[in-house]
């Protein structure tokens, strides 16, 4: 049997050839279902080719132009390079806004960058970056009020390195940002940063040049600014804490640090959590106060038991614990897998206690200094999460306000004012806010207010769900970060900026400098 060949439908033409005859309405048909597919192709890829096309970055620009200005209430003008916006004539360079003390120097040191292998404590060797040899790199202890000289000279790091002063309220021209308050320091090449050390407490350096990556692989160190009194403590150390290549390690030592401390006498362990995530820390062996957070004391700080602190990635957290007179010394455990052992200690570690020290309501209250009901600008820095392009890449993006980075906010504020800043999180994930140059100060917390100790805090651990209402005086003028520290995020775009009016920058990010502060 013969299977009939499905051919062009023939028609027999008396007389005359025969020949395929296509019906005269197929050609335009087939056309109009052609056209249709692709218009249907265009209607669904035109909105996405133009997100797309939009989400490019250029190669180099100011972060002045980025974003969208939010006056929070107040006048939005001034941005002198802000695209839009009026110039105005007297706007002053970040670049000039350095320290005006002429204080002599009181402590002057160099730190080389360097990128070479690491050797870790168990003998493991790890690509790093170093400052004069180590990871960290020194630690720098200054008294309050005294000033600090650093050059920084970068050996052969080849993306170029910056230091960034975490938590010290530093003027904007020494805040050490790539492309936003200088250029990164090439390779043979310097900068020299110099401040007055003028608030006392536990605060951390940082390359914020590709800093995900240089801080990630040990980029940082410790700064301590003691008080002018000498204290009472019998010993007084900097716990940093900090990851390589998913190991623990405490200053880079090893997993546990030995502080001798006589019994009967008191400690104070500075914990600094250099990493990407928030951590834990509690003692063993002996009760504790939480004496400072983020760099600022607490006032009135109780005896904490079975309780742990949080500390924000960013973050510092000052413990001082009393050692039993009885000589069995103290351990303070970090995430509970290293420790300060104090005194001697040979206590196994304990295990996290069930509670979470709240500082919401942990010591005593006191003036602010200023009315946070009498803000002048009100600021919302919602964070979300949705699919769309950052630079042309697809993803799931961080936002904020709903929109994607760069079309962030950018908040603008004048000298003196009185800010109020609510902080959310819908993401999913956990993030620790940071903004730089000034410190805020805790209002409330899920609408249940702040009735402690002022919570002044520079890297603010929100949670998913959480919602944060804080407040800071506007007083140091510039353009400053205000970013998550989980150092991965900023690079996929949780990134904004406090910008003062009448400021601008010299400064790009990309350009010849290749600065990439993310
Ligand atoms: Cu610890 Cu933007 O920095
Ligand atoms: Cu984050």
């Amino acid at each position: 049997m013969t299977v009939p060949s499905v051919g062009p439908v023939t028609a027999v033409v008396p007389g005359g050839p025969v020949s395929p005859v296509v019906p005269a309405s197929w050609p335009g048909r087939r056309r109009r279902r052609t056209a249709l597919a692709l218009l249907a192709t265009v209607a669904v890829l035109a909105p996405v080719a133009w997100l797309w096309w939009g989400s490019l970055m250029p190669a180099t620009y100011s972060v002045a132009d980025m974003g969208v200005a939010d006056g929070g209430g107040g006048p939005a003008v001034g941005h002198a390079d802000h695209a839009g916006v009026p110039d105005v004539p007297d706007s002053r360079g970040v670049d000039t806004l350095r320290e005006t003390s002429t204080a002599p120097t009181a402590v002057a040191l160099t730190f080389t960058a360097r990128r070479e292998a690491v050797v870790l404590p168990s003998g493991q060797r790890v690509d790093g970056y170093t400052l004069n040899g180590t990871t960290p790199g020194p630690e720098i202890r200054v008294r309050q009020g005294e000033m600090l000289t650093v050059r920084l000279v970068n050996e052969n790091v080849p993306d170029g390195v910056t230091l960034h002063w975490h938590g010290v309220d530093v003027p904007n021209g020494d805040d050490g940002t790539a492309g936003v308050t200088q250029d990164a320091v090439p390779p043979g090449g310097d900068f020299r940063y110099r401040f007055v050390a003028r608030d006392a407490g536990t605060y951390w350096y940082h390359s914020h040049q590709v800093a995900d990556e240089q801080m990630q692989r040990g980029l940082y160190g410790a700064l301590v600014v003691l008080p002018p009194a000498p204290s009472a403590v019998a010993a007084d150390v900097v716990a940093a804490t900090h990851l390589y290549d998913g190991r623990r390690l405490v200053n880079g030592v090893g997993p546990t640090v030995v502080v001798p401390a006589p019994p009967g006498s008191r400690a104070r362990v500075r914990v600094i959590n250099t990493d990407n995530a928030p951590t834990a820390a509690w003692v063993t062996g002996a009760a504790y106060r939480l004496v400072a957070i983020d760099g600022t004391d607490t006032l009135g700080a109780g005896l904490v038991t079975g309780e742990s602190v949080l500390v924000t990635a960013g973050g510092r957290a000052d413990l001082e614990v009393a050692l039993p007179a009885d000589g069995s010394g103290a351990r303070v455990e970090i995430g509970g897998s290293s420790a300060v052992v104090l005194g001697g200690s040979v206590a196994p570690p304990s295990p996290r206690p069930p509670g979470t020290l709240d500082p919401l309501g942990y010591g005593t209250p006191a003036p602010l200094g200023f009315d946070p009901a009498a803000a002048d600008r009100t600021f919302a820095y919602d964070v979300g999460r949705r699919p769309g392009f950052v630079d042309g890449v697809p993803g799931l993006w961080w936002t904020v306000n709903g929109r994607m980075w760069p079309d962030v906010p950018m908040y603008v504020v004048s000298e003196g004012d009185v800010v109020r800043m609510r902080i959310t999180n819908s993401s999913g994930e956990v993030h620790p806010m940071h903004l730089h140059g000034h410190h805020a100060v805790v209002l409330s917390r899920n609408g249940v207010p702040a009735t402690g100790s002022p919570w002044w805090t520079d890297s603010l651990d929100v949670a998913d769900g959480e919602s944060y209402e804080i407040a800071f005086l506007a007083d140091n003028p510039g353009i400053w970060m205000d970013h998550c520290h989980n150092l991965t995020h900023p690079s996929e775009g949780l990134v904004a900026h406090l910008m003062y009016d009448g400021v601008h920058t010299p400064f790009r990010v990309g350009g010849a400098a290749a600065n990439d502060p993310e």
